[in-house]
């Protein structure tokens, strides 16, 4: 009796191991996505602040169109340099439109051009080509 009484314990403490190892697996998975990409920068972290207390996450999405082009077709488009981003900085703040289709970006007078620059640094960082 002694013996079940063992064995059970030791497959108990099996399972629970086994458990923590596919659970730690999990809890991994997202950092080595991050490693990939080298994980946001200081400034970065600012401008999905910046972004996520704005409207802007209505009509964009990181990786899908939605009213807006996706965060990741307007990094792929373009290349992050000091024009680029002053230019769709100014774009969101005065509004744009004619470059991803009919559907006008509404403009964005309450932001400043700090914050737009840095809104714009964050979503060019999402190249993926
Ligand atoms: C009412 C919907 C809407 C909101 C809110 C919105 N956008 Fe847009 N955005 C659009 C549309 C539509 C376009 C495409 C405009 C065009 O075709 O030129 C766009 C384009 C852009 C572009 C690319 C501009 C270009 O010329 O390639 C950037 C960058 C951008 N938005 C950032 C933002 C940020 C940052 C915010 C929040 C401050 C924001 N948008 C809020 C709809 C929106």
């Amino acid at each position: 009796m002694k013996k079940y009484v063992i064995l059970a314990g030791i497959s108990a403490i099996a399972f629970a191991c086994g458990n923590q190892a596919a659970e730690e697996k999990k809890a991994d998975a997202p950092a080595t996505e991050q490693a990939a990409t080298a994980g946001p920068s200081a400034d970065e972290e600012k401008g999905i602040e910046l972004i996520a207390g704005s409207d802007c996450l209505t009509c964009h999405k990181v990786n899908e169109k939605a009213i807006g082009p996706s965060y990741q077709d307007v990094a792929n488009k373009y290349t992050a340099n000091d024009a680029t981003i002053a230019e769709l900085a100014g774009k969101i703040i005065k509004g744009g439109s004619g470059v991803w289709g009919e559907v006008p970006m509404t403009p964005h007078p309450q932001v400043s051009e700090d914050d737009a620059k840095t809104m714009v640094k964050y979503i060019l960082s999402l190249k993926t080509k």
